[in-house]
């Protein structure tokens, strides 16, 4: 059974939500489900903006049906041609074979690389020159490369002045019925999910968000709809703040994430320990066992805090698997601007220390707070004093 929601007027939701999957793009968990956003306009032409992932296949081509209410399908404005959004266009032609599929160049030759359809016939070529009419509507296009492919393109529609931003001002979790995100506590239940979503998906393309933010400011922009999450209709801008500061790796928080490995406890101890000083001298602090917590998570957290403390055991003289990954990981994803501290433990040869740092340190903009501690198997009573050290460098840094 179809189940939508309008936009506006004339243009309705035909997107839905999926809370079965378990990794998101096979990596990131998604316990609060994703959801996969199309637009339908119904102009004097009839527009569909992006199609769905297959797993939504079943109710999208319900909702497309009854919006059209008997109507041909005009345009398919393609943003982004990964398989979350593109899955189902084959199908849709199938079903809808006198649709024109409005692309730039770069989406067309991955169209082509997806799937073996004749694309060629029914392709209308687009660039930021290009105008189309729906008749009421007419749109414009930017390219975002990178935002989060190379071909990501983004639709301005003069009249209505929306934004059909592609994966840009998306989120993990479902929308849960909630299409607006007026409708929701978006600060207190979702921009942590906004932050793991930005983090994580665009967080390495920082140069090339700013580089959008800059082409869209152009623009009057009243709405947003992007691909995953909640159209935006109301406070546009705190969110594109947030975005402006994310790209820019300027921390939101001035505070510190501790992120450890510990075997049996004894660099965990160390960190409890740190972490209560740290709290008593009046700063922010969150810690992460990064056996437990997936490194979307804390990657996110890296992100929004200033200050990194990584502690982590040597294993097999190098350092503990799970926070070796987290910290590739955020090498990946090119983290500026953090100033970072280590601990280390090691029975008989702690090496952790030096590695963790040669993973980190080439990152732009680090800043590295030379009080190092070594623990050798626990921490002891006269190390103390190198913990209380360590804190104070932290907050003399802050
Ligand atoms: Fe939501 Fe880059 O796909």
């Amino acid at each position: 059974m179809y189940c939508t929601r309008n936009v506006t007027e004339d243009l309705v939701f035909v997107g839905s939500d999926d809370r079965r999957l378990s990794m998101f793009e096979g990596t990131y968990g998604v316990p609060r489900g994703i959801s996969y956003n199309s637009y339908l306009l119904l102009d004097e032409k009839t527009v569909l903006f992006d199609t769905v992932d297959k797993a939504i296949a079943k109710v999208f081509f319900e909702n497309v049906k009854h919006v059209l209410n008997g109507r041909k399908l005009d345009y398919l404005f393609v943003h982004h041609v990964e398989p979350d959004h593109a899955a189902t266009l084959e199908e849709l032609i199938l079903r809808y074979p006198e649709v024109k599929v409005v692309c730039n160049r770069l989406s067309f030759n991955m169209i082509k690389q997806f799937f073996d359809f004749d694309l060629d016939e029914r392709a209308i070529i687009v660039d930021e020159d290009s105008l189309i009419s729906s008749g009421k509507h007419n749109f414009i296009f930017r390219m975002a490369p990178m935002v989060h492919w190379p071909e990501v393109m983004v639709t301005y529609d003069k009249e209505a002045k929306i934004l059909f931003s592609a994966d840009a001002f998306g989120l993990f979790g479902a929308q849960n019925g909630n299409l607006f995100a007026d409708e929701v506590d978006f600060e207190r239940d979702y921009l942590d999910e906004s932050r793991r979503y930005y983090a994580n998906v665009i967080g390495k393309y920082g140069v090339q968000v700013n580089n959008f933010i800059q082409k869209i400011s152009a623009f009057d922009i009243q709405i947003i709809c992007p691909l995953h999450g909640f159209v935006w209709r109301k406070d546009l801008d705190k969110f594109i703040n947030k975005y402006k500061l994310w790209a820019s790796y300027t921390p939101e928080v001035k505070g510190v994430l501790i992120a450890y490995a510990s075997i049996y406890g004894n660099t965990e101890n160390a960190v409890q320990i740190l972490a209560s000083k740290l709290s008593e001298a009046g700063i922010k602090v969150d810690i992460y066992d990064t056996s437990v917590t997936a490194a979307s998570f804390i990657i996110a957290e890296a992100f929004k805090y200033s200050h990194i403390i990584f502690a982590s055991a040597t294993y097999n003289t190098g350092i503990f698997v799970a926070m070796e990954n987290l910290l590739h990981d955020i090498e990946a994803h090119n983290l500026e601007n953090r100033t970072v501290a280590f601990i280390e433990n090691g029975s008989w040869a702690p090496r952790s220390y030096k590695l963790m740092r040669e993973i980190i340190e080439p990152l732009k903009g680090t800043k590295i707070i030379e009080n190092k501690i070594t623990i050798k198997s626990s921490l002891k009573e006269n190390q103390l004093k190198e913990i209380e050290d360590l804190k104070d460098a932290i907050v003399k840094s802050m």
